[in-house]
């Protein structure tokens, strides 16, 4: 088959399209990415999901707001896949499913009162419906809610394609994906799926690029290459400060998002930061990512499991300095882009959730228990038929 992955992360910068060639069942599974692109959100779009994404329980967000947004973002995603088709050279025809993972918007893995029960949540909006009905192709959507109702955490889904893609016999590796919020998938030398540890290390680059969205007065939305990092210096005592955040002591399985590390966190990061040098504010919050991925190391993964690779993805890949500070903190590891390894560091998530709606279409498991908490595999999403 030949699958569409859609995929809007928390860094809420665009929707990434993976092309995906997919064959086999269950164990034989081979999928292979054939082309990619990013298309950029219009920078109101983007700030009305931040709108939503950094709302709480405190501030107040229609519930209109909400369901246009949702209907709005299935246009887009729905105008992202025809574009990419034509950008790729392929006739919309000849692809035949859509994953579509959508824009998450609220993500609350761990029980909340609400009216007098407890319950758990997500949302991730970008209405299946109306994609399938613009493409005339079938579309899965709403991956995570499945995984939840089985006492999962819904997240983090791309861990089952990360062990089809990254296992390898002799090495034990890490996938590390920066997007907004890093995550990592641990796979050691000759896994079974249940081996596999994947869990949210904490903040990616969520905070840098609004530290550096504030700092500029928007001139910049992240900080590239991490050029501005690279001329400060940590503020070390509000550093300590920021890393006795209890989610970095939780043991995995564990995710995270804009509820912990959103707009809140970093409002209180500025005010404590005060009148400092804005490089070292930006260096202060990469370096927030760099220690809480290299403490998360060496708490949950080195003492466990022999690790030889990182394989890194996601859009802080790009950010030189962050990795150089990344490799200084984890001596002794080999690090690497995970398109040396056949899909390119840009477009893993969307081809995550091609893969993940290649196996929903064949009625096949795709959450991986050991790393959502699930307490048994389910197949995941739901399906709006294409062409009618
Ligand atoms: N050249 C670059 N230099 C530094 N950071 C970059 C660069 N390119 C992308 N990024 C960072 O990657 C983020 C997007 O990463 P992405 O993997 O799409 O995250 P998400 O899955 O959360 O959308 C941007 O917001 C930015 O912070
Ligand atoms: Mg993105």
């Amino acid at each position: 088959m030949r699958v569409l992955g859609l995929m809007s992360g928390t860094s809420a910068d665009g929707i990434d399209v993976a092309l995906v060639r997919i064959t086999g069942r269950r164990r034989h599974l081979r999928a292979k990415l054939e082309n990619f692109c990013t298309i950029p959100y219009p920078a109101r779009v983007r700030q009305a999901v931040l709108r939503l994404a950094n709302a709480n329980q405190k501030r107040v967000v229609s519930v209109a707001a909400v369901s246009q947004l949702n209907f709005l973002l299935g246009e887009l995603f729905a105008e992202a896949a025809v574009r990419a088709a034509r950008r790729f050279r392929v006739p919309l025809q000849s692809i035949d499913l859509i994953g579509s993972h959508g824009q998450t918007v609220y993500h609350q893995p761990s029980r909340e009162a609400f009216a007098g029960r407890r319950v758990v949540s997500t949302l991730q909006l970008g209405e299946p419906q109306v994609i399938a009905e613009r493409t005339e192709i079938p579309v899965v959507g709403n991956f995570r809610p499945r995984d939840m109702a089985a006492g999962g955490q819904g997240a983090p889904l791309v861990p089952f394609v990360d062990y089809l893609l990254y296992r390898h016999p002799r090495r034990g590796r890490v996938a590390l994906n920066i997007g907004g919020i890093a995550n990592v998938t641990v796979i050691p030398a000759g896994a079974e799926p249940e081996d596999v540890v994947a869990f949210d290390t904490g903040p990616g680059n969520m905070v840098i690029d609004a530290v550096v969205e504030r700092l500029t007065n928007r001139r910049q939305r992240f900080d590239r290459q991490g050029a501005l990092a690279a001329r400060g210096q940590p503020l070390e005592p509000l550093l300590a400060q920021l890393l006795r955040h209890p989610y970095f002591r939780r043991r995995p399985p564990k995710s995270t998002g804009r509820e912990e590390f959103g707009s809140a966190f970093v409002e209180q990061l500025l005010r404590r930061a005060g009148r400092a040098r804005p490089a070292d504010i930006v260096r202060t919050a990469t370096e927030l990512t760099v220690r809480s991925i290299a403490e998360s190391f060496r708490r949950f993964i080195l003492l466990q499991a022999r690790i030889e690779e990182v394989i890194l993805s996601g859009g802080g890949a790009k950010n030189n300095f962050l990795i150089q500070r990344l490799r200084e903190s984890l001596p002794g590891l080999e690090f690497l882009a995970a398109g040396r390894l056949g899909v390119d560091e840009k477009a893993k998530e969307a081809f995550a959730f091609a893969v993940l709606a290649y196996r929903t279409w064949r009625r096949e498991p795709a959450n991986l228990p050991s790393a959502t908490g699930a307490r048994h595999p389910v197949v995941l999403g739901v399906t709006a038929p294409g062409r009618q």
